[in-house]
């Protein structure tokens, strides 16, 4: 049975009049709250902050910060509005460290500011609302592409929130869940997460506003899962791709790759190209952000003296050897261990 293509009902950012909103995800399922924000450092801080995450949604909200960077010193202070726009330009490169489509949006801004000799305002803002524009197109084309791949198979497990949430919108890997469940029904599992509970908290309420029934488990209920035969399919986003394929993410996507091998279940990761560092050789160059105890730490052990910390890296790299294909909009990569992903590189 053929189902109408699902509505898009979830949006992370909206840029209107000069302003970005962003949909404050630290909110979520309970309340949905928009933050409005005119100013380059007020976006840094919510990036930090996690109002806005995932990969593609940090980079699109640093492209529209710099444009708004733009329009407030280009305006105020022509002498130095230059400078001004630099050290905002630094303030969002040190907002979140793994997910490269920061940097790679933050490169497209100032290779286009670089082209310009008079008032950048207009270019700026439509180069941002264009690379908004173009990272959903791209979803919707690896939704496509992944959703073909995936022919028949009916139990889809992902992890994260890799969805319009974390995206322009539509999603990465719920982009191809998305376009998977608009052929026929799956059964989509959601693991809860943890620490920061994304899968828990943002991708079966972004499923559920698109009318997608999900089941959500526990982390720790993955292997089990596999083992009784539930899962075909896992199917995850990518915060940073190497040239040899080995890919960043969410803390957990590396446990559930060796699961998967083990099982006999395959493994998806769903990126657009500008997830890509090309310049990065191997997975064992990338940063990998470490977070503070406090988002699992009990609050009576964060006390000076306390015999009891906690490590919070919050992702880690999964080996291309344990990847069965990398979708991206430009085609998909089977058996990435074998090519790496350089050719992708325009
Ligand atoms: O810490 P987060 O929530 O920003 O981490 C997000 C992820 O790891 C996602 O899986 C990744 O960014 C891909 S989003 C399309």
């Amino acid at each position: 049975m053929s189902r109408s293509p699902n509505k898009l009902n979830v949006h992370a950012l909206k840029w209107q009049d000069g302003q970005l909103s962003i949909l404050d995800q630290r909110k979520l399922p309970e309340q949905v709250q928009y933050n409005h924000y005119v100013t380059a450092p007020e976006v840094a801080e919510a990036i930090t902050d996690m109002q806005v995450r995932g990969a593609p949604a940090i980079g699109i909200a640093a492209a529209y910060a710099v444009a708004l960077s733009v329009r407030q010193h280009y305006v105020t202070d022509k002498a130095a509005w230059k400078s001004l726009l630099a050290a905002d330009m630094a303030l969002l490169a040190a907002s979140r460290p793994t997910a490269v489509n920061l940097f790679w949006a933050l490169n497209k801004m100032q290779t286009q500011l670089d082209s310009i000799a008079g008032n950048p305002i207009a270019a700026l803002q439509a180069l941002a609302e264009q690379i908004h524009q173009q990272d959903i197109t791209a979803n919707q084309t690896m939704g496509t592409i992944g959703a073909d791949i995936l022919a028949d198979a009916q139990g889809l497990l992902t992890h994260c929130n890799a969805g319009a949430l974390a995206t322009g919108g539509y999603g990465t890997a719920l982009g191809v869940i998305r376009s998977a469940y608009a052929s026929q029904t799956r059964q989509v599992f959601a693991g809860e997460t943890r620490p920061w509970l994304q899968g828990a908290r943002l991708t079966v309420w972004e499923l559920s506003e698109d009318a997608i029934p999900a089941t959500l488990i526990a982390d720790s209920a993955a292997a089990i899962l596999m083992q009784q035969g539930k899962i075909d399919w896992v199917i995850v986003g990518a915060d940073r791709i190497a040239a040899n394929g080995d890919v960043a993410n969410k803390i957990g996507t590396y446990a559930l790759a060796v699961l998967a091998k083990y099982h006999g279940v395959k493994l998806m990761v769903v990126a657009p190209t500008s997830t890509i560092d090309f310049a990065m050789a191997a997975g064992s160059q990338i940063a990998i952000e470490q977070r503070a105890e406090s988002e699992f730490l009990p609050d009576c052990y964060a006390q000076a003296g306390s015999l009891v910390s906690a490590w919070n890296p919050v992702f880690d790299v999964t080996p291309a050897e344990l990847i069965d294909v990398i979708v991206t909009e430009r085609g998909a990569i089977f058996e990435p261990a074998k090519s790496g992903v350089a050719h992708l590189s325009d």
